[in-house]
């Protein structure tokens, strides 16, 4: 079997975000083993020998247009990967970089996408238990324009306290939502999401300070190791680890995935979800992710 031709990729025009380092960095080298045309686009330098590199703030609504204009007419296989921490003071930045900029790109981009194309994002283990905030982030995808959203979140500045995992339990309710929405189900695009547990990338020393109260790298280290590793004896994974399913799951061998937010955490996720069920649902999943820690 020839395994190229079972990608699909060989010759298909390909546009990855956050391509400079980590998990995205990993997929397309991939993809470009597979003979895809890949367009990639980051912030910072995309050292890779890809068909055309472009530099927008994806945060950023006149620079993510700016991009779009220059990005090709015809699109097989959209991957939309970037992504920040979250500090004290940028929580609408990450809603704009880890979610609605993302939304914002693939719809933008819907038109160009061919029949059977694909639309896959990274979200994280982090949007575990979106269906709690379901019904609030429908409520937003629902809303028609950039600057109606905008005003949503100034409006709603609780619902953004906890602004990643908000952002990626958004991410993760847009793949629920929209899969047979018309607009892709009518042309058969497949839209996915993967779920990455720990990952040693270009963000680890960011989450390591974020997830610290008072912004220490080492304690938020070994915060991360508690709630992540800790449970199963457990270790980090590798950017390929998270880069190589996320090239699988946008290419032809999951012709017939759609509307799915997959776990790649080992397990862990499934874990609390068997404790949440024995539970009853009673606990949240704060309550178990912190008994995890214990
Ligand atoms: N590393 C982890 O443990 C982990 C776990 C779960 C989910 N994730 C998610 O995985 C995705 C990939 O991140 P990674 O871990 O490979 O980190 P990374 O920092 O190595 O890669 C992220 C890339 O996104 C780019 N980027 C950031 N902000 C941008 C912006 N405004 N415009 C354009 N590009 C921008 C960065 O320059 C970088 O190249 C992210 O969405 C992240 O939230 C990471």
């Amino acid at each position: 079997m020839d395994l190229k031709k079972l990608f699909g990729l060989e010759g298909k025009t390909v546009v990855i975000t956050g391509a400079a380092s980590g998990m995205a960095y990993s997929a397309t080298k991939l993809l470009l083993e597979l003979g895809a045309i890949v367009h990639a686009i980051d912030i910072n330098k995309i050292a890779l020998p890809v068909e055309h590199a472009y530099y927008a703030d994806l945060g950023n609504k006149e620079e993510i247009d700016m991009v779009i204009k220059d990005l090709p007419e015809k699109i097989d296989a959209l991957f939309l990967c970037h992504g920040i921490a979250a500090f004290p003071g940028n929580e609408l930045k990450v809603q704009k970089v880890n979610f609605y900029g993302q939304k914002y790109m693939a719809e933008e981009l819907l038109p160009r996408i061919s029949d059977k194309g694909s639309v896959t994002f990274i979200s994280s283990v982090g949007g575990f238990g979106f269906e709690q905030v379901y019904s609030d982030a429908v409520e937003l995808i629902q809303i028609p324009t950039w600057d109606e959203a905008m005003k949503w979140y100034e409006t709603h500045p609780d619902k953004i306290q906890n602004s990643y995992v908000f952002a990626k339990q958004c991410l993760l309710s847009y793949v629920t939502y929209k899969c047979m929405d018309p607009s892709y189900i009518n042309r058969k695009i497949r839209i996915n999401a993967i779920n990455p547990g720990d990952t040693i990338t270009g963000l680890t020393d960011d989450f390591n300070k974020s997830t610290s109260p008072t912004g220490n790298k080492e304690e938020g280290a070994a915060m991360i190791e508690n709630i992540f590793l800790k449970s199963w004896n457990g270790y980090a994974a590798k950017p390929e680890d998270m880069g190589y399913p996320l090239v699988v799951l946008g290419s032809n061998i999951c012709s017939y995935v759609s509307g799915q937010c997959i776990y790649i955490d080992y397990g862990l996720t499934s874990s609390w979800k068997s404790q949440a069920l024995l539970n009853g649902n009673k606990k949240t999943i704060e309550e178990i992710s912190s008994d995890s820690q214990k």
